[in-house]
């Protein structure tokens, strides 16, 4: 007794101690084992995925002392065995479906206790097939149709995954909630609407079975052969091959090709006028087009029609190559001249011409102010700042303004002076003198010109004698006047002498019987002066001797006329001899035409014929 109270504390902590111990034991192997954790066995696999009627194998051990260990299973059991710690469950040919193998064991210390295998069984289908839902033939665009596809017998659909493709484009996929483990027929459908570019679009669907991590890698899968669809749509025309406006230029031709896409492939017309249709892609049109064609493409699906307006446009294009060719030509103009500009410009910057201090001037040699008529001046060009290497060419050029209207200059000489002797046309011409190089070929004669030098020409008077005869002759009672012009630069004053005291300052002087047998005018201005003297011959009236002598010369005629007459009236044959004999009167006209270039005597006829 005395032991058990000594060892009693030591018993308590011992028990204490291997309660805890078991405890953590218990809770490490519940942790480790899961639902094994009370049942001292060890699955090799934990879990099997088999191929229907394929082979299996799983083992199943214990570390702990039994009473026996075994395999339950409706194919590959094995019975009850006391001597082996492992023990395999073993399937040449796997034909059950719904299999659960359960190993089992009778540990020495304890009550059975098994462990259940997960097995799945699987099978990939017989085959996968697609098809399309009460229809054959091409389909129509746009309209709905459905696609079917089969998988036959497979299991467990509650792996598999039916997957749908057009091309290499998934659809669609559907899996199946899981129901049986035995093969079944599964048929999915897939609703379609295609349009035009489905046509020829191959579809296919695929059954695949996702067996996890311990099922097959990569995936069983079954793919149905492709299904090969023909879309039928309507005509499109190409609205970028044929506009709804085209324009034509007159005189141009212009072919309108209407190109359709349909299928089944459409038939093409133009349709020109109400009666007039014509089956072709192309339609040639001319000015004599109608404004309104239309295309229309057919197929059995159905028909388009496009209207195209034909616009007949003028053609501006030779107007627009004119106006081009002239732009060109003004663009070719302008660069020309630029660079003519330019090249003169460079050229001349050459030449020491046209240096800053290049200087030219025009004066005359020892003269200043007007010039006088018949006098010889000279005129010098006076150039400064020129390289005296190079050779320069003077040129003299005269602008006569009365002489010529236009203003063309006229070259006048080369020579470096210039001997001028003016006329009186030279009053208010100008001179003037251009340096240049000696020109180089053909090029532009660079040069520097002078101012111009406008010259007044001075002359002495110069009285116009026509108007003025030496001789004048004065008929008594008949006064006379005497007009003196006269022309000078500058301007003349005129003078007329009468004798030796006796001045008038007027143009004109009137002559009677009385004024001296001398007279003189007398032009004068700053150059000279100019006389034209006038002999004044008094002249008696003569005018009542020819009156009379013109009466006896009519009484004579009248006297021969009436002669003539009479003898008429016997003979009969005189009338041309009377026609002659009015000559003389008309050479007496004559006479006194020829007297016209002295107006003094004429106007003294006619101012006797009002006297008589
Ligand atoms: C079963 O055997 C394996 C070795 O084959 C061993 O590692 C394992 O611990 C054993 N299981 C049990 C519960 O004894
Ligand atoms: C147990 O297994 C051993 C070895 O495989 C075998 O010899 C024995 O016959 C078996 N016992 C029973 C009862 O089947
Ligand atoms: C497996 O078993 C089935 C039916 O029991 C049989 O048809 C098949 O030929 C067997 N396969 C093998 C490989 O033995
Ligand atoms: C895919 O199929 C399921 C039925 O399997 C359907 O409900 C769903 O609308 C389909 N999705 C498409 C995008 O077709
Ligand atoms: C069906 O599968 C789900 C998981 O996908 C699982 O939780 C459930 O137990 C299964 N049912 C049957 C009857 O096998
Ligand atoms: C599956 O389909 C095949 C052929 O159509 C048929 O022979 C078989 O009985 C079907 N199986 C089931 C489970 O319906
Ligand atoms: C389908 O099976 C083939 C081999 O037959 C494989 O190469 C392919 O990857 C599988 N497809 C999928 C989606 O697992
Ligand atoms: C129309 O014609 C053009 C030019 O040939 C082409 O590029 C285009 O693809 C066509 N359009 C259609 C819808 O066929
Ligand atoms: C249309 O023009 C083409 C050449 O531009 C010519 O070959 C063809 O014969 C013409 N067709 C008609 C119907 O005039
Ligand atoms: C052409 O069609 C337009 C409308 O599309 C119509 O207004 C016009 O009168 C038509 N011209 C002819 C000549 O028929």
């Amino acid at each position: 007794m005395q032991k058990w109270s000594f060892s009693l504390p030591t018993s308590f902590r011992d028990l204490y101690m291997r309660l805890t111990l078991l405890g953590f034991c218990f809770l490490y192997s519940s942790l480790v084992t899961g639902a094994q954790a009370e049942c001292p066995l060890q699955l090799n696999p934990q879990r099997v995925v088999v191929r229907y009627g394929d082979s299996v194998e799983v083992n199943c051990n214990t570390s702990v002392p039994h009473k026996g260990m075994g395999w339950e299973a409706d194919e590959g059991r094995v019975s009850k065995n006391q001597s082996q710690n492992l023990i395999t469950w073993r399937v040449s040919n796997l034909t059950e479906w719904d299999i659960k193998p359960i190993c089992f064991i009778n540990p020495n210390d304890r009550r059975q206790c098994q462990v259940e295998l997960p097995v799945t069984v699987y099978k990939t289908p017989d085959s996968v097939f697609i098809s399309t839902v009460n229809h054959r033939g091409p389909m129509m665009e746009g309209q709905q149709y459905e696609l079917q596809c089969d998988v036959h017998n497979v299991a467990p659909v509650e792996y598999l995954t039916v997957k749908w493709y057009k091309g290499q484009t998934l659809l669609n996929q559907t899996t199946f909630p899981n129901t049986s483990k035995t093969p079944e027929n599964k048929t999915v459908t897939l609703l379609i609407r295609p349009d035009r570019a489905d046509d020829g679009a191959e579809y296919w669907c695929e059954a695949e079975l996702d067996l996890g991590a311990d099922g097959p890698q990569p995936h069983p899968n079954i793919s149905s052969d492709p299904l090969s669809i023909a879309v039928y749509y309507k005509p499109k025309i190409n609205e970028t091959k044929l506009p709804s406006v085209v324009r034509v230029f007159r005189g141009y031709a212009e072919v309108l090709v209407c190109e359709a896409d349909g299928n089944p492939k459409p038939t093409i017309s133009w349709s020109v006028s109400s009666n007039d249709n014509k089956n072709s892609e192309t339609l040639n049109i001319t000015e004599s087009t109608p404004e309104n064609v239309s295309c229309t493409a057919n197929n059995i699906v159905g028909s388009t029609t496009k209207q195209v307006k034909v616009s007949i446009q003028e053609n501006y294009i030779p107007i627009i190559v004119a106006i081009i060719v002239a732009v060109v030509v003004v663009i070719f103009v302008i660069f020309i001249f630029l660079y003519l500009t330019y090249y003169k410009k460079t050229r001349i910057g050459h030449y020491d011409l046209k240096r800053p201090n290049a200087h030219i001037s025009i004066s005359f040699v020892n003269h200043k102010g007007e010039l006088i008529v018949g006098t010889q001046y000279e005129l010098q060009c006076i150039i400064r700042n020129v390289d005296p290497s190079k050779s320069v060419v003077v040129r003299w050029y005269k602008l006569s303004q009365t002489s010529s209207p236009d203003t063309n200059k006229t070259l006048v000489s080369s020579a470096s002076n210039l001997q001028i002797s003016p006329s009186k046309t030279d009053d208010g011409a100008q001179y003037w003198c251009e340096a240049g190089l000696e020109a180089v070929g053909t090029q532009p004669y660079p040069t520097l010109s002078s101012e111009r030098l406008n010259i007044t020409v001075h002359y002495k008077p110069i009285i116009n004698e026509l108007k003025l005869p030496s001789t004048v002759p004065v008929f008594r009672g008949y006064p006379e006047v005497l007009v003196c012009e006269a022309e000078g630069n500058p301007k003349p004053t005129i003078l007329w002498s009468l004798g030796a005291n006796e001045i008038k300052k007027s143009e004109t002087l009137i002559i009677t019987e009385s004024t001296p047998e001398n007279v003189s005018c007398i032009a004068n201005n700053s150059v000279d002066s100019t006389t034209r003297h006038v002999k004044v011959v008094l002249k008696e009236d003569y005018l009542p001797l020819i009156a009379g002598l013109i009466a006896v010369i009519v009484a004579f005629i009248s006297v021969i006329f009436i002669f003539i007459y009479s003898i008429y009236y016997k003979t009969a044959k005189m009338g041309h001899y009377s026609l002659k004999d009015a000559k003389p009167s008309a050479q007496n006209g004559n006479v006194a035409q020829n007297g016209k270039h002295n107006p003094i005597p004429m106007k003294k006829l006619s101012q006797s014929s009002i006297l008589a």
